[in-house]
């Protein structure tokens, strides 16, 4: 080999190492960090690296999802790389729940992968465990978005209440006043299998109710048989305040009378 041949590799070697270390996450930021930055035709293209970074995938470089998009321009127009494709069990799962086969089916309005996490902007497991509102986020907001619209529940017949009954009991109010410990929504529910009630593989089927509640409760027992989602009773409807209201009228009346009656009664006698 001749000394300007192994010049010239040594040079290329040296060359594509530097273009290696810099990282392509970094190399992407250079143009996609740039707030505004837009395709021609409008759509944004700007992605919060820093954000990115500190997100589950930080450590994954951006054509691990974008591999057509290494070059600039980019030719190939690659959709990014699917999640399922590193993440079998959680695509496994949320194929099996009612949200995922009617995704699959074409239906716009059930949660998909990036709905319920981001895209760029993923929390890690540990993160929902360290950060109260990143769990709450995931295990709680997400499911309410949806399931608290009315015009979506009344279209599936879905009990619109779900998220009041369980906001007004044991565990919504404990989770208000920031107990970490307390159920939410997918911890009962499952985040990517979920089921109706009805189907013998949920959670919250009748069957699994001792299971589900004794990951928490001692005495699950005494669940098994109950209703969850049911509103409290004790809480006085219009037609109550209502009806106070108006006794509290009649009676305002009724000692009004007897008051005028006695002072006309007092200045009689005092007149004779
Ligand atoms: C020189 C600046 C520049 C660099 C470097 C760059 N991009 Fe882009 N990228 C753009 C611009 C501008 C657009 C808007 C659409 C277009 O012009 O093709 C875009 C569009 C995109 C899109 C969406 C459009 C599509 O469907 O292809 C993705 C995804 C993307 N870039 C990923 C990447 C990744 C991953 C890297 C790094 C490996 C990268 N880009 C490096 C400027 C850049
Ligand atoms: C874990 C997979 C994943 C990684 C890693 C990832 N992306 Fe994306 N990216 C996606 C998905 C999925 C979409 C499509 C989002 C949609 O359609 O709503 C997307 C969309 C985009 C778009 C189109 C505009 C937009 O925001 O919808 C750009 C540009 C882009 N990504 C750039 C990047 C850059 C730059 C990085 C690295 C800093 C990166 N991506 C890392 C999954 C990823
Ligand atoms: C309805 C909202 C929702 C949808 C849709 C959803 N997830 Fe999740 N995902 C969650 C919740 C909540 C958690 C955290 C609790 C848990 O572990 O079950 C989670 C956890 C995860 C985890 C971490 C699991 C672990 O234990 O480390 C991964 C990975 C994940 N999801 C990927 C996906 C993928 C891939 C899809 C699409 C096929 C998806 N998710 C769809 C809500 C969702
Ligand atoms: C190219 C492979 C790849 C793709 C595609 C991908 N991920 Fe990941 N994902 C990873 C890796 C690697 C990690 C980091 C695992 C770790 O830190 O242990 C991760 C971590 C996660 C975590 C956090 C898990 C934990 O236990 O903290 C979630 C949630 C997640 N990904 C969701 C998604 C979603 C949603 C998509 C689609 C938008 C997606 N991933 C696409 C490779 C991928
Ligand atoms: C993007 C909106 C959306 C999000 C987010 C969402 N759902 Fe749903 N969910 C739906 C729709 C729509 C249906 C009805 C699907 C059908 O019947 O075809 C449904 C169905 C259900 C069912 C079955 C109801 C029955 O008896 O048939 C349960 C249980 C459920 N969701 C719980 C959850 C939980 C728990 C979460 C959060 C982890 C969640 N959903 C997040 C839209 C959503
Ligand atoms: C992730 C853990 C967890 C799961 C799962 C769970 N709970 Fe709880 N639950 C709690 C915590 C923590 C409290 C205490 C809140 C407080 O201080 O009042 C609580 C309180 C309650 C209370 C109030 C009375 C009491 O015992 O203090 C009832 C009733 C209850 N849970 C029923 C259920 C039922 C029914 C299920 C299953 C469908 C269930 N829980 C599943 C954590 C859980
Ligand atoms: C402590 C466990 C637990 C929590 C937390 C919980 N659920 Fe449920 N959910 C159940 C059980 C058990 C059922 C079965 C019906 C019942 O018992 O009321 C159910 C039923 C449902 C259904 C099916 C509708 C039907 O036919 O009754 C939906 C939708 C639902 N829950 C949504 C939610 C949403 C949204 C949240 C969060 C705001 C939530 N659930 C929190 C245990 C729970």
């Amino acid at each position: 080999m001749s000394r300007r041949l192994s010049l010239v590799v040594f040079l290329m070697a040296g060359l594509t190492g530097g273009f290696w270390s810099l990282g392509y996450s970094q190399m992407c930021g250079r143009c996609h960090g740039l707030p505004g930055l837009a395709s021609p035709d409008g759509k944004p293209v700007h992605v919060d690296t820093l954000v990115y970074a500190q997100s589950a995938h930080g450590r994954l470089e951006c054509t691990g999802c974008h591999p057509g998009n290494w070059t600039y321009p980019h030719v190939e127009k690659n959709p990014p790389t699917p999640c399922g494709h590193c993440h079998e069990a959680e695509e496994r799962d949320y194929a099996l729940g009612l949200h995922g086969r009617e995704a699959a089916a074409g239906n716009p309005d059930v949660p998909t992968c990036t709905r319920c996490h981001g895209v760029h902007d993923i929390a890690s497991m540990a993160q929902l465990v360290a950060a109260r509102p990143a769990m709450q986020n995931l295990l709680l907001n997400k499911c309410v978005e949806c399931h608290t619209n009315p015009e979506l529940m009344r279209k599936y017949g879905i009990p619109l209440d779900r998220f009041l009954t369980y906001e007004t009991t044991a565990h919504g109010r404990a989770d208000r006043f920031g107990s970490v410990a307390v159920a939410r929504c997918a911890t009962c529910h499952g985040s990517h299998a979920v089921l109706p009630p009805t189907d013998p593989r949920s959670p919250v089927n009748p069957q699994n109710l001792a299971a589900t509640c004794g990951k928490c409760h001692d005495d699950a027992a005494q669940f098994v048989g109950r209703r969850y989602h049911v509103a409290s009773e004790a809480r006085p409807s219009l037609q109550a305040y209502t009806r106070m209201l108006s006794s509290f009228y009649a009676l305002l009346l009724f000692f009004g009378a007897v008051a005028t009656v006695l002072m006309v009664v007092v200045v009689l006698r005092k007149e004779e």
